[in-house]
């Protein structure tokens, strides 16, 4: 189906004005339907503002393939886990690099539906990321997790962060891209949250890079991002 221009749509296709209310407050409920409505036309907004998650994330994943520390031998068939995965950004980027073991994870069923139509993943999961413990993701169950777009004030609590460390294997990657009016601010709890991880011994920071997320963003706030690469290491 091609881009249906939901009623909460600004003029020029942005982000809706559903999505631009998501705030710390927000419910799973509203952040899913603000996705589910978006999903048809998600591509066009992610042309017109810009949005570059997808392409960060993977470049911070080329980068740590190429240092030999981190994997001596990568091989095209670990499994990787996309979480948030939406219409399959990273997915595709992957599957030109030949990668064959990808699943994705997404709240909205509306965006897997398309990612589907593309074949890129081997398993698709529709569930919410939350700061509990998912049946549906299994612990060390996967190489590297890509998270692009998705850890950020209204849509997960920061307690995500250390689901998504859960999923990796030991000696892996978790690789996530985060709005900087997320990170930034004290008390919101997402860097009180990796600084948490680091201290306790779960992984180690090997890279953060601060860089712009959307071009032409709807509002400023989500103009920069951090991409950052953790080790996990237990
Ligand atoms: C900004 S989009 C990014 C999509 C894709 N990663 C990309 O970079 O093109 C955020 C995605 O996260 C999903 N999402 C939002 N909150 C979520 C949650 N709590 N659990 C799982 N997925 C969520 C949305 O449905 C959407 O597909």
């Amino acid at each position: 189906m091609g881009c249906v221009i939901p009623d909460t749509m600004t003029e020029v296709i942005k982000y809706t004005q559903r999505f631009l209310k998501l705030g710390v407050d927000s419910t799973l409920e509203e952040s899913k339907l603000a996705y589910d409505e978006m999903a048809s036309c998600w591509e066009k907004i992610s042309d017109n503002t810009g949005y570059k998650g997808h392409i960060l994330c993977v470049e911070a994943f080329d980068r740590a393939m190429q240092a030999k520390d981190v994997y001596s031998n990568p091989r095209k068939d670990m499994k990787i886990l996309d979480v948030g995965a939406g219409t399959g950004g990273i997915g595709e980027m992957l599957k030109a690099r030949e990668y064959t073991n990808v699943d994705a994870l997404d709240i909205s069923q509306e965006m897997l539906n398309l990612a589907a139509s593309k074949n890129l993943y081997k398993k698709l999961i529709c569930a919410p990321l939350t700061d509990k413990h998912m049946e549906e993701v299994e612990t060390a169950g996967y190489d590297v997790v890509l998270c692009a777009g998705t850890i950020v004030y209204g849509q997960v609590k920061p307690g995500a962060i250390e689901q998504c460390a859960r999923f990796v294997k030991p000696g892996g990657l978790f690789i996530f891209s985060i709005r900087v009016d997320s990170f930034d601010p004290a008390g919101l709890g997402f860097s009180e949250k990796c600084e948490e991880l680091e201290k306790t011994g779960k992984w180690l920071q090997m890279l953060k890079e601060r860089r712009e997320l959307h071009a032409t963003p709807n509002e400023e706030r989500f103009r920069y991002c951090y991409v950052i690469t953790y080790k996990i290491l237990q």
